[in-house]
C-alpha cells in the first residue's frame, strides 16, 4: 500500500492534469438506470463518471471499468457502489436483527462476507452501515438500523465498517463502507420517511451522531448526506453537519456522496433558488458526489465560470475521491475475476454464518408453562400456518435484491428438514395481505403483483386454516409483515399486524391447541390484542436466506434464542416515539394522579428496550465496584456475577444502565453503558465486568454548549435489560 506521502503525490499529480470537465466527473455518480440523454459508455469515455451505481451484474461491471481503465484521458478506475445492506448473494437477517444478537463479532463477520461476495462480483462500495437511530417504529427505516440506542448502535457501526472494509481501505476481498445518512433522518416527523427532523443539538450530540462518530472512528471511507430537512436545512445542503461537525470538528479525511438526487432536491426543498445554486450549496456544505442527479455535471462548470465557486474549492472535493481509488488499488486491479464468482457464492460457511446469524438475531418474547423449545415426542401433527410460513421472499428484506429468493429455506420447509417423517407437517396460508399504497421497491424491481383473494376465498382459506389447527397436535403460527411493509418508503401509521391477521391468531388460539407464534417482520408491531392468547412469542425478523433453518433449530431447541430488543416495543403507534431513555419529568412516581401518561394505556411499553427470555433463567448478585469515588478522568470498574440457574444451557446479554443524578442538565433516567453476550452452560456462573470512563461519563452539555464530564453521584443497574433493578452508585469528585 502506498504510504500517504506517496499517496498525495499522485492525487497531486491527477489534479494537476484534469481538466475541470473530468474534476467534475469524479464528482458525479450515475448509472444505466437513470435516464439520460448521453449513452454511459460516452461519459465513461469522456472521463464524466466517477462513480455507477445500482449495477451488480459482474461482466457489466468489468465492461463499464475497462471504458473507463482504457478508453478515458486519464484512466482513472470507477467506484460501484451498492446497497449491499445485509448480504449480497447470501442474505442475512436484517440489520435491526443482526443489532438484536448484541454480538458485534458476529455482525462483523456476516457484513465481511457481505463485502467477499460483492467484492467477488465487481462492487467495490456498498452503501452501508445504515446508522440512524430509530425510536419510532411507525418509521419503515427502522429495519436498516441498530434501534433506539447510541451506545449500542455506536458499537454496531464499528462492527459493520470492520466487517466490509477490512482491517483498512483497501484490504483485498472487502469494500468501501458508507455512513449513511448523515444525519437525523430517523427523526422524521411523525415516523413518514422523508419527513422534515428537528433534532435539537443535544439530542444530536449525545443520541444521533455518536453511532456516526464511531463509524468515522472504525475508519469509514465515506459518508451519505440525508434526504431531509434538519433543523430546516436540508441535510444534503447543510453546512453545520458537513463542514463543522464531520470536518471541522471530527477530521474526517473522506468523501462525502449525497443521497440519490437529493443534491437537486435542494431545490425541490424550497432551499436552493435553482439547480444551480443547488449544485454550489451541496458543494460548499460539503457534498464531494452527487449521487444520481447530474446537477454537478451540468450545473458546477457554469457556476466556476462566474466565479461563484474557486477551482481550488473542486480540487479539495476531488482530491479524497482520487485519494480513495488509490487506496483502494483500483488503479493496479481495477477487473474481476468472473471466473471466481461461483465458487465464493456458493461458500457452505457463507450459509452456515446465516443460519447461525439468524439463530442468534431471534428474540423470545413470550413462553408460557415453558411451551419452548416444543416437546415433540408424544407430536403425531404438526400445523404450520399463516401468510409468511411459505415465504421464501419475506424471510429477505425489501434491500436485499441482489439475494435469490430460491435459495431460501421457509418456516415450513425447514421445520420439515427438521423433523422428516417422525410427524405430519402441514401447511395452511389463512390469510393474505398487502400494502395499500404499493411499494417502490416492487415497482423497481417490476415485480408482478397477486391478485387479491375474493371475499369467499378469503373466508375459505381462514377457515381452513383453522381447521387444519383444530386436527393437529401443536400449531406454529407464523405472522408478520411482507418485506416490502419496512424499509425506505413504508412508513406505517397503525403498527397493526396487517391483513386478517388477528382474526386468524385469535381463531387459531381459540381452537386451544398449543400455539407457537413465529413473528417475520421488520419492525416492532402492536400485539396488543394478541399478545395474551398465545403461550409462546418468538420474534424472527425477516431472518435471511437460513431462516426456515435457524427458526426449526430455536422451536425445537437445537439453538436457543438469546437475543434482546435494542428498541421499546409500543403497546401501539400512538405511544411513538417511545425510548427507554428519557428524562424524568417532575412526577416521575407513580402516583395515580398526577404522572406522566395517557390516561388510557401506559407509558410503558408492551416489551422494554435489551428485553428477551431464555430457555433457561439468569440470576445476577453481587453487584460491586473497584472504587465508590473517583476524580474525573479516572476510570471505574463495575462487576457482576450471572449465573445459569436454569436446567438448559443459554446465552446472556449482561447490560449495564446509568443515570447521572444531577448536573448542569437534567440526564436520562438510564442510558446503556456497557454490554456482554456470554454463553452459560446450566449452573455455570461467571463475573462480568464493565469499564467506565471518561467517554461513558461525559455527555453534550446544553447548559455549557460542549462535552463535560461532571463532579456528581452516579446510578448503576446491572440486569437482563433496560429495567434491571439490582443498583449500586458512585461518585465523580
Ligand atoms: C436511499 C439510500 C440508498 C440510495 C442508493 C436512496 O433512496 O435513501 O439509503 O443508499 O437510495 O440506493
Amino acid at each position: 500500500m502506498a504510504s500517504s506521502a506517496q499517496e498525495n503525490d499522485r492525487v497531486n499529480d491527477l489534479v494537476q492534469q484534469m481538466t475541470l470537465e473530468e474534476k467534475i466527473g469524479q464528482l458525479t455518480q450515475l448509472g444505466q438506470y437513470i435516464p439520460d440523454t448521453v449513452p454511459i459508455d460516452d461519459r465513461i469515455r469522456q472521463g464524466q463518471v466517477g462513480s455507477i451505481l445500482w449495477l451488480s451484474d459482474p461482466a457489466e461491471i468489468n465492461r463499464l471499468q475497462h471504458l473507463a481503465v482504457e478508453q478515458s484521458r486519464l484512466h482513472i478506475p470507477l467506484l460501484f457502489g451498492l446497497d449491499v445492506i445485509h448480504g449480497f448473494r447470501t442474505i442475512f437477517p436484517m440489520p435491526l436483527a443482526l443489532a438484536a444478537s448484541w454480538d458485534p463479532t458476529l455482525v462483523e463477520r456476516v457484513q465481511a462476507v457481505a463485502a467477499r461476495e460483492a467484492r467477488a462480483c465487481g462492487i467495490n462500495w456498498t452503501f452501508a452501515p445504515m446508522v440512524d437511530i430509530a425510536r419510532d417504529s411507525r418509521w419503515g427505516r427502522i429495519i436498516e438500523g441498530a434501534g433506539e440506542d447510541p451506545f449500542l448502535g455506536a458499537a454496531m457501526a464499528k462492527a459493520q465498517v470492520r466487517g466490509f472494509q477490512g482491517a483498512e481501505i483497501g484490504s483485498p476481498g472487502h469494500v468501501l463502507a458508507c455512513a449513511k445518512h448523515f444525519a437525523g433522518y430517523g427523526a422524521a416527523d411523525g415516523g413518514r420517511d422523508y419527513d422534515s427532523a428537528y433534532v435539537p443539538e443535544t439530542l444530536l450530540r449525545n443520541v444521533y451522531l455518536p453511532p456516526f462518530r464511531a463509524a468515522l472512528d472504525a475508519g469509514v471511507g465515506t459518508f451519505m448526506s440525508a434526504y431531509m430537512d434538519l433543523n430546516d436545512v436540508p441535510a444534503t445542503g447543510n453546512r453545520f453537519l458537513l463542514d463543522r461537525v464531520l470536518r471541522r470538528e471530527w477530521g474526517f479525511r473522506g468523501f462525502v456522496v449525497s443521497d440519490a438526487n437529493s443534491v437537486a432536491d435542494l431545490a425541490t426543498h424550497g432551499f436552493a433558488r435553482d439547480l444551480q445554486d443547488a449544485a454550489f450549496r451541496a458543494l460548499s456544505a460539503g457534498v464531494n458526489m452527487d449521487m444520481a442527479s447530474r446537477t454537478y455535471l451540468e450545473h458546477l462548470a457554469t457556476s466556476v465560470q462566474k466565479g461563484r465557486i474557486p477551482v481550488a474549492v473542486i480540487d479539495e472535493a476531488v482530491r479524497p475521491i482520487l485519494a480513495t481509488k488509490i487506496r483502494m488499488e483500483l488503479f493496479e486491479h481495477p477487473y474481476i475475476d468472473e471466473s471466481q464468482i461461483q465458487s465464493i457464492l456458493a461458500a457452505p460457511e457463507h450459509r452456515q454464518l446465516a443460519r447461525s446469524a439468524a439463530q442468534r438475531s431471534a428474540v423470545l418474547l413470550r413462553n408460557e408453562g415453558q411451551l419452548l423449545p416444543l416437546k415433540l415426542h408424544d407430536v403425531k401433527s404438526l400445523a404450520v400456518i399463516g401468510p409468511l410460513a411459505d415465504s421464501q421472499q419475506d424471510l429477505m428484506s425489501a434491500w436485499a435484491m441482489t439475494g435469490n429468493p430460491k435459495d431460501v429455506i421457509t418456516v415450513v420447509e425447514g421445520i420439515r428438514n427438521k423433523v422428516g417423517n417422525r410427524i405430519q407437517v402441514e401447511y395452511a396460508q389463512g390469510v393474505e395481505m398487502s400494502r395499500k399504497y404499493p411499494s417502490m421497491f416492487d415497482v423497481l424491481m417490476g415485480r408482478p403483483q397477486p391478485t387479491p383473494w375474493t371475499e369467499a376465498q378469503s373466508q375459505a382459506e381462514l377457515d381452513r386454516a383453522v381447521e387444519l389447527a383444530g386436527r393437529s397436535d401443536l400449531v406454529v403460527l407464523v405472522v408478520g409483515e411482507l418485506a416490502t411493509m419496512s424499509g425506505e418508503l413504508a412508513s406505517q401509521a397503525s403498527l397493526e399486524l396487517p391483513g386478517r391477521q388477528v382474526e386468524l391468531i385469535k381463531a387459531v388460539a381459540a381452537t386451544g391447541k398449543p400455539v407457537a407464534l413465529v413473528l417475520v417482520n421488520g419492525r416492532p408491531l402492536d400485539l396488543s390484542q394478541v399478545a395474551e392468547r398465545v403461550p409462546a412469542i418468538l420474534e424472527v425478523w425477516h431472518p435471511g436466506v437460513e431462516g426456515g433453518n435457524a427458526i426449526a433449530d430455536l422451536l425445537v431447541g437445537d439453538a436457543a434464542p438469546g437475543g434482546k430488543l435494542t428498541v421499546s416495543w409500543p403497546r401501539g403507534a400512538g405511544q411513538c416515539p417511545i425510548y427507554y431513555a428519557h428524562n424524568l419529568t417532575h412526577q416521575p412516581d407513580a402516583s395515580p394522579m398526577f404522572t406522566s401518561r395517557y390516561w388510557d394505556i401506559p407509558s410503558s411499553p408492551l416489551y422494554p428496550f435489551g428485553f428477551g427470555l431464555s430457555y433457561t433463567t439468569f440470576t445476577y448478585s453481587n453487584v460491586r465496584l473497584d472504587q465508590a469515588e473517583a476524580r474525573r478522568g479516572e476510570t471505574i470498574h463495575v462487576s457482576v456475577d450471572v449465573e445459569n440457574t436454569g436446567e438448559r444451557p443459554g446465552d446472556e446479554v449482561v447490560q449495564l444502565y446509568l443515570h447521572q443524578c444531577a448536573g448542569s442538565t437534567s440526564r436520562p433516567v438510564r442510558e446503556l453503558k456497557g454490554f456482554a453476550r456470554i454463553a452459560l452452560a446450566p449452573g455455570e456462573k461467571k463475573v462480568v465486568q464493565f469499564a467506565l470512563g471518561p467517554d461513558e461519563l461525559s455527555f453534550w452539555s446544553s447548559a455549557e454548549n460542549t462535552w463535560v464530564q461532571e463532579a456528581e453521584t452516579f446510578d448503576v443497574w446491572v440486569g437482563g435489560d433496560s429495567t434491571a433493578a439490582l443498583h449500586t452508585t458512585f461518585k465523580i469528585k
